[in-house]
């Protein structure tokens, strides 16, 4: 795997160490919903996938399937061939006749004194075929079409989700932090007939005018010659519409009103073959291009239930709150499809976390009872770091708590552990991918230990191991890194990727297939990993160009891409840089052409223009200037040296560069501008 660079010894040392094993306690292993370890051999993949019947049965089907498992044509497993079934019909319909009044979302606004809106059942099934209804007839959707979803943290952006799922219709759902520009290339991609959008949201006390943004996804969509039919757009507050944007006929139109004389007959679900598509997620990866995560329906609806049951433990007398946001993949699989699946209450908070104060989460949970809370690291880590003692002053009744995105540092998960779970409640620590649709590696929290540092073993039904440089398993106790590969395909596994079914098998099943396993299809997730004798895995990160800044994935290439837009950038490299809250930071170095400006408005523009193409959550944490970057004698730009400079680090062997001597202006670079406390000579920093 020559692309991918697996971490040395030096640097799993400087990792942090295995930590001792800690129990689950009775009080909750008592009642967990899985207490059988039987399920690990039932599921065990040499048996062949029929264990994977159980997940199946989890699903309320229209017809049922003929085969589990077609593997006739690898990497492209199919699952539960034959077999149809609505999403939205399991996540709604089939919980009417017993629970239409049990809560499906608190919706808790930002804004702390207004009133948190509860949603039952029976109400968001009104407002999903409502608004089926709606696409259905007026704007002539129907199965197979794409339509992007550009919204916040509101229940319209379920209620869309679902409505599209009723239809057969495959939404896209775009991050509202995403960049105008962002989104228009994902409406091209997928080739959305519809945009449906709001006019804005609030987030860190402040309007955010999310119609401004949706213009110019339109324009950027019209710009690469894909003119959207139309643009709907929600109201944030019912009969007041707030964006400085006014809708334009006949393309815009307002969704609020318009619903309200829609007809409130249900729409009749659209039964779906088990491999047609649910949804596109788009993901980053190792080119300039996002590429769209391709999920079916029933293969992914039964994963994600059944560790929604099995790993989050999850009940319909829960309240859970799942921090994530419906933009990215968490939000799909663990806040609105897997929740609603196994009919379980639901927190839906639209703003920032630590808004107005630290104690807001804490407020929101005692308030509301919530038993499960699943954030991720860099949440724990910023609400650690405002007051350590304040969840112990809040009484919510937690049993268990989800970490996911990054890997979590024993001092954090113990913090988590204890001032927030008061050791009463289990901590999982879930490990998992866009593309893998849920969790591969997690406990089973109500039969197996914790290992705070260490996401746990595989999954039942998960075949995980680790691969070294030359493609070999590395056994488990070897102590040594490794690529952390899948042997083989499980239900939750994405169908393809979106128009592009080549890059697919490149991306995840070219690299492991090497050596002795030149046959088999291995699924590469692009991490590196270590494995202990107990068969726990540590994440050690990303090993291909993606950057995991605050348990958001954001592609360098694609921040590299932004940064050659600007006129006099001759190259642009960026690598992660430690960050004690958000885990790294992307540091974006380049080297100007002779003939441009100063060196800090260019890096100023930089900055700009990267935000302008992905969005806030991208902005260089600094911009560094230089006059050449490091690089092979072929020209490859060496972001390992880079990496390693800016973290002070030895450059390593250097005298294979084409210019050794570029190591040393960087060094002096990074030192001018990083130790600067806040905006550097030449510096950009947010
Ligand atoms: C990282 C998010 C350590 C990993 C669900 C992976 C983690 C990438 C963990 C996927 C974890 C996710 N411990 N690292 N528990 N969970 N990651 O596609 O690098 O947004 O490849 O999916 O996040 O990010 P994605």
């Amino acid at each position: 795997m020559p692309a991918e660079i697996v971490p040395t010894e030096d640097e799993i040392a400087v990792h942090w160490r295995e930590e001792s094993r800690i129990d689950p306690p009775p009080s909750f292993s008592d009642h967990a919903q899985i207490r059988d370890p039987a399920l690990r051999e039932q599921l065990d993949p040499s048996r062949g996938p029929d264990g994977f019947r159980a997940y199946a049965d989890l699903l309320t089907w229209d017809r049922p399937y003929d085969r589990v498992l077609d593997d006739s044509n690898p990497p492209f497993y199919r699952w539960f061939t034959g077999g149809s079934l609505n999403a939205s019909v399991n996540a709604i319909d089939r919980h009417l006749p017993g629970a239409a009044n049990r809560v499906a979302f608190h919706f808790v606004p930002e804004d702390e004194s207004a009133p948190i809106e509860a949603i039952t059942y029976g109400e968001l099934s009104g407002k999903v075929n409502r608004l089926a209804r709606l696409l259905q007839d007026r704007f002539a959707l129907t199965a197979g079409d794409r339509v992007t979803l550009y919204l916040p943290m509101v229940p319209e952006l379920p209620i869309a989700m679902l409505a599209c799922a009723r239809l057969g219709v495959i939404h896209s759902v775009v991050f509202s932090g995403f960049s105008g520009k962002a989104a228009g290339e994902r409406i091209v991609d997928s080739t959305s007939r519809f945009l449906i959008t709001m006019d804005g949201y609030f987030r860190n006390g402040q309007w955010i005018d999310l119609k401004a943004q949706a213009d110019q996804a339109a324009r950027e969509s019209r710009a690469r010659n894909h003119s959207l039919e139309g643009v709907l757009v929600f109201e944030r507050t019912p009969g007041r519409y707030q964006s400085t944007s006014r809708i334009r006929a006949p393309e815009e139109i307002a969704l609020t009103p318009l619903l309200e004389t829609t007809s409130g007959d249900p729409c009749p679900p659209v039964s779906r073959e088990s491999n047609d598509g649910l949804f596109i997620m788009y993901s980053s990866g190792t080119t300039g291009r996002p590429k769209g995560c391709f999920h079916g329906t029933g293969g992914y609806l039964s994963w994600v239930g059944a560790t929604t049951r099995y790993v989050l433990d999850l009940r319909p007398d829960d309240v859970y709150w799942c921090m994530a946001d419906i933009g990215w993949i968490t939000g799909h699989s663990y806040i609105v499809y897997g929740p609603l699946l196994v009919g379980a209450t639901s927190v839906l908070y639209e703003g920032l976390p630590q808004w107005p104060d630290a104690a807001r989460p804490w407020r929101i949970s005692e308030h509301l009872g919530v038993t499960v809370l699943h954030t991720s690291p860099t949440a724990i880590r910023a609400l650690r770091r405002l007051d350590p003692d304040l969840p112990q002053r809040y009484g919510a009744p937690f049993r268990l708590l989800c970490t996911v995105g990054e890997p979590i540092e024993p001092e954090t998960w113990h913090w988590y552990h204890e001032m927030v779970g008061h050791r009463r409640a289990v901590v999982v620590d879930t490990y998992w991918q866009t593309e893998t649709g849920g969790h591969l590696l997690a406990t089973l929290p109500g039969i197996e230990a914790m290992k705070p540092g260490s996401a746990g073993p595989a999954l039942p039904g998960i075949t995980a191991s680790i691969y070294d440089e030359a493609g070999r398993k590395l056994p488990p106790g070897s102590g040594r890194a490794g690529i952390l590969g899948i042997e083989h395909p499980w239900p939750g596994l994405m169908l393809g990727i979106w128009n592009d079914p080549d890059r697919f098998r490149k991306t995840y099943f070219e690299p492991l297939r090497r050596g002795v396993w030149a046959d088999r299809w291995i699924y590469c997730t692009h991490d590196a990993a270590t494995w202990s004798a107990d068969g726990y895995f540590r994440i050690l990160g990303r090993t291909d160009d993606v950057i995991n800044v605050a348990g958001h994935r954001l592609g360098s290439k694609e921040m590299e891409s932004a940064a050659l837009t600007v006129p006099g950038i001759a190259e642009a490299a960026v690598v992660p840089y430690p960050d004690p809250v958000k885990g790294a930071v992307p540091l974006l170095f380049i080297s100007t052409q002779k003939t441009c400006g100063p060196a800090r408005d260019l890096a100023a523009a930089v900055s700009r223009a990267v935000v302008e193409a992905i969005g806030p959550i991208a902005r260089p944490y600094a911009v560094i200037p230089v006059a050449d970057l490091p690089k092979t004698r072929s020209g490859k730009i060496m972001r390992r040296v880079l990496r390693a400079v800016a973290r002070g680090e030895e450059a390593g062997d250097v005298t294979t560069l084409a210019n050794p001597e570029s190591v040393t202006e960087v060094r002096n670079a990074v030192a001018e501008i990083l130790s600067v406390g806040t905006t550097g000579p030449s510096g950009e920093r947010s």
